[in-house]
């Protein structure tokens, strides 16, 4: 029988290009996402993941059609752009909501389907931003490191278990991205530098890869890994050149060299 399979935010982006590849390799493909996509074979529920009792609708719908669930994807998130200081609360807030807290409901919803078959593994889609805190991306940088922490914690919760979890930290990926983001109003004291950065912030994200080549190696940790580490890191030699940098330079170097590269 075909695995089944989990993916949010699958009506664009990463997770798109996820579902219609794991779709096209015979895997059953459930996306849950708010809009439906567009020329697409696999099944999407249509799910507010923020909101608790959809997303216990649609986990009951998929628990009936397949009596399992083999693979999790937790890739629906958004991004924010704007100064710590100009981050207003319900911005926060909406942002924490979706990044973190949804991600938490929708492993909460599933772990209990995959632990009646002893089986499972849980993908948590993060940023390698999440090892940094990037000037004006502070709070996405920040929901995506405490993803990083809560899924660190759920591998030792899961220890008893065969159900593994881990994060994938990607690089920029050419996505529409930016058209869903949360941008707080921009200060005074930074209009021209925040517009200097949020220039290249956006060209970052069309230089990006290709979200289709990050499919087959995500189905490589699904399917042919027997134990995931904690972290995989998924972008540009530079960007994860970067991670290693930051470990071993001083900060006030490392600092200097964030600076540069983000035009501050
Ligand atoms: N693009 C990048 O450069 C980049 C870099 C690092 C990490 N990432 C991560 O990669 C993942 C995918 O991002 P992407 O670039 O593919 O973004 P995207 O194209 O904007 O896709 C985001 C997806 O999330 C869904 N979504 C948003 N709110 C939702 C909600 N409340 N309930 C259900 N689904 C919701 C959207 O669908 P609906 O609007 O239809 O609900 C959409 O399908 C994210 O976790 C992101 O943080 C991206």
């Amino acid at each position: 029988m075909s695995k089944s399979i989990i993916i949010t935010g699958s009506s664009s982006g990463v997770g798109l290009a996820l579902g219609n590849f794991f779709q096209a390799k015979g895997y059953l493909v459930y996306g849950l996402s708010r809009s439906l996509p567009s020329n697409t074979n696999f099944k999407t529920i249509v799910t507010d993941i923020t909101i608790k009792s959809e997303v216990k609708k649609a986990i009951c719908q998929i628990e009936k059609e397949t009596d399992s669930i083999d693979l999790l994807i937790n890739n629906a998130a958004r991004g924010m752009v704007g100064a710590i200081e100009d981050a207003r609360e319900e911005e926060i807030t909406d942002l924490f909501n979706l990044n973190l807290i949804s991600v938490i409901n929708m492993i909460s919803e599933v772990l209990p389907i995959m632990r009646k078959n002893n089986t499972g593994k849980i993908i948590n889609i993060s940023s390698i931003g999440s090892k940094i805190g990037l000037p004006f991306r502070g709070i996405y940088s920040a929901s995506k490191s405490s993803l990083d922490i809560v899924t660190e914690a759920l591998r030792y919760e899961l220890n008893n278990t065969n159900i593994q979890a881990c994060t994938v930290n990607l690089g920029d990926v050419k996505t529409n991205i930016a058209d869903s983001r949360i941008k707080s109003n921009v200060s005074t004291p930074y209009e021209i530098i925040f517009k200097k950065v949020y220039e290249g912030i956006n060209q970052d994200v069309n230089n990006g890869f290709d979200p289709k080549i990050l499919a087959p190696f995500l189905e490589k940790l699904l399917i042919q890994k027997s134990k995931l580490k904690p972290h995989y890191y998924f972008g540009s030699n530079i960007q994860k050149l970067s991670l290693f940098i930051q470990k071993v330079l001083p900060q006030k170097w490392f600092e200097k060299i964030i600076t540069k590269y983000s035009g501050m």
